[in-house]
């Protein structure tokens, strides 16, 4: 059986056990888990509809109908619909052979409302549920195939490290700097994993910046997050440079959030808990006195999402199983001021766990600031 066989059966197992018999399933990462299939159909609805006794069907504006008809899993129940009449009558005849208005029918979470709401008023008996834990529970440990390409899109992401601190320099913008970084990327043969987060100086204190037009400035801590995504799945690390010579405050954060760093990488391994991950971290962070400022989870699942299960936060104790893939980015934001965050990704293996990335380094990097 091929790898999408495989998969499908997984999916129809645990349809059973979640309760739901049919799936509609837009464009993302569950559909192009089942099908291969990665392109949008924007704002025109294509969907994967999933019955649990037979086989899968397409649903696909007329205008994407020759690239879905080549859809790496080779499903070949393609219903075509126009632009003049609309996709509506489709999921309607669909509905009445499948029986979907007396079914539960699970929807992916990414669903624009603007199908959603369509489809529940024409199928308007069927109750719809999330998709979620079902996919969860497939994708959730990678196999071989999957941590191959986790890893070479980690190599991606890695080689464009020197290109990102060598573009760090005073008078540069952050949105100069991201474009290096996507350049990088892009001349490897990848797309990104999610936009580029490129922040510097007070910018640095908030973890999700959007790069804009503030230029580098000696003194500055300039945070780089950034991933390439290869055959579908994501890598995403966050380096951290100084203009110039860093200051006192700013080295010992680093060694700070480091420590906190080495600390989660060394609490991972199969059978700890997702829980007991985050508070390593955390506790090295508190115990230096900058609980307070360390304001998200220490990291997420990584896989054909660039955030999926399993979450490494505090309060959920998932089991850490082999193949299971995740961040571990613990970081310090001091508004106002500046912000540090040390990413690298990894998955469990039999013993322990495996970065798939370079070592993160033990010292702040330095960019060249001005001579004064
Ligand atoms: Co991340
Ligand atoms: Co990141």
């Amino acid at each position: 059986m091929d790898i999408y066989s495989n998969r499908l059966q997984a999916v129809h197992q645990a349809m059973v056990t979640w309760g739901l018999d049919t799936l509609i399933l837009t464009p993302g990462a569950a559909m192009r888990y089942l099908t291969g299939f990665s392109e949008e159909g924007f704002e025109r609805l294509l969907c994967l509809v999933v019955p649990d006794d037979r086989p899968c069907v397409f649903i696909t504006p007329s205008l994407n109908a020759e690239q879905v008809r080549h859809n790496p899993a080779g499903v070949n129940d393609i219903r075509e619909w126009g632009d003049a009449e609309g996709w509506e009558k489709t999921l309607r005849e669909l509905s009445s052979q499948l029986d979907l208005d007396i079914g539960i029918v699970g929807i992916d979470e990414g669903m624009s409302a603007r199908f959603l709401l369509r489809i529940q008023e024409i199928l308007s008996t069927t109750l719809f549920k999330t998709s979620e834990p079902v996919f969860t529970e497939c994708r959730i440990q990678k196999d071989a195939g999957e941590l191959a390409s986790l890893q070479h899109a980690s190599e991606i992401t890695d080689r464009a490290i020197a290109a990102a601190v060598s573009s760090c320099s005073e008078g540069k913008t952050e949105k100069e700097v991201a474009l290096a970084i996507n350049n990088a990327i892009a001349l490897s043969g990848a797309s990104t994993s999610f936009e580029t987060i490129v922040s510097s100086g007070p910018n640095s204190a908030l973890p999700h910046h959007t790069p804009g037009s503030r230029k580098l400035r000696t003194g500055d801590i300039v945070n780089l997050d950034f991933g390439a995504r290869f055959d579908g799945y994501c890598g995403d690390i966050t380096r951290v440079v100084s203009i110039g010579e860093p200051s006192q405050a700013a080295s010992e954060i680093y060694d700070i959030v480091f420590r906190a760093h080495q600390a989660a990488k060394a609490a991972a391994y199969p059978g700890a808990t997702t829980h007991s991950v985050d508070s390593a971290a955390r506790a090295v962070i508190t115990e230096a006195g900058y609980g307070e400022f360390f304001i998200h989870r220490t990291g997420h699942g990584i896989g054909l999402d660039d955030h999926e299960q399993p979450n490494i936060v505090s309060g959920s104790y998932q089991k850490l199983l082999p193949g299971m893939c995740f961040s571990i980015e613990p970081g310090i934001y001091l508004p106002g001021k500046f912000g540090i965050r040390l990413e690298n990704i990894y998955t469990i293996t039999n013993e322990g766990c495996r970065s798939f990335n370079q070592e993160i380094p033990a010292k702040l990097t330095t960019a060249e600031g001005s001579v004064d």
